[in-house]
């Protein structure tokens, strides 16, 4: 396909994240964290959207479905003129991403993986049976901007919420496609030089190379401030 085929998605992300900048214990086990509104933030959040998306490691964990927020949440959606229910997007760059997870058990919305060229043609078929669609895009990684472009021009995806986890959302930073950073600062500390944070990968070794953010707005809630950044690009 060409590049210019089609339109970049808008790229927005959410995470809760502890007051040392921690998405999750080292141990990486899913342990929701925020509050009640913290919850409902990511439930408004996830009815702007078409799709969401995370990777494997997220995906996989026990009560991971994706889903709107109940019949509230659908409504708002079809109000918006989006589809009561959003498209999950699954990305598993070697096809490692355990079939029996909770998300294949919830046939609401359609299921896509994103995929590179490394998965061989069985487990390509294995991830058909559970999914929707498998799109390949990549020789090693899934090369997110051809990936993204896709969903926007078969799937119509417009807007893209990205949930993480630390690995797909460093690429998607790294990849410059990151436009709006919503975060919700909690009052813990977990600590661990090992525990994720929101962007897993390789350092930038320069300041002029970090990447860079304008505050948009902070508010508190209880004991959390939701901060959203955006991209100063
Ligand atoms: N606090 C929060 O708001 C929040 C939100 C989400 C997640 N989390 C936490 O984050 C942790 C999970 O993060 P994680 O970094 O371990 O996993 P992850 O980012 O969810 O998934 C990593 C996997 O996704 C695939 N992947 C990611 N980027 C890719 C790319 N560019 N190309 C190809 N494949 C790619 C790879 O799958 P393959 O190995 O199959 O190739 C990779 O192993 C968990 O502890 C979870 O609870 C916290």
């Amino acid at each position: 396909m060409n590049k210019n085929d089609s339109k970049l998605p808008f790229v927005f992300s959410n995470f809760a994240i502890t007051a040392d900048g921690k998405i999750a214990f080292a141990s990486r086990e899913f342990v929701p964290f925020g509050s009640k509104n913290d919850h409902r933030h990511m439930m408004e959040l996830r009815a702007t959207a078409d799709a969401i998306m995370a990777g494997a490691r997220t995906v996989e964990a026990p009560g991971v479905t994706m889903r709107p927020g109940g019949r509230k949440y659908q409504r708002l959606r079809l109000a918006r003129g989006l589809s009561e229910y959003n498209l999950r997007v699954i990305v598993t760059g070697s096809g490692s991403m355990n079939l029996q997870a909770d998300i294949f058990q919830s046939r609401f919305s359609r299921i896509i993986f994103l995929v590179s060229e490394r998965v061989p043609e069985k487990r390509l078929q294995e991830l058909r049976g559970v999914a929707n669609e498998v799109g390949v895009f990549g020789k090693t990684e899934v090369d997110l901007p051809a990936a993204l472009r896709w969903l926007n021009k078969k799937w119509k995806v417009k807007r893209l919420l990205c949930e993480g986890g630390a690995t797909l959302h460093d690429a998607v930073i790294r990849a410059g496609l990151l436009q709006e950073l919503h975060l919700t600062i909690c009052p813990k500390i977990f600590g661990g030089n090992t525990a994720p944070t929101i962007a897993d990968g390789g350092d930038f070794v320069k300041l002029a190379e970090a990447t860079q953010f304008k505050l948009s707005s902070a508010k508190r809630v209880g004991n959390e401030l939701f901060a959203v950044f955006k991209s100063a690009k």
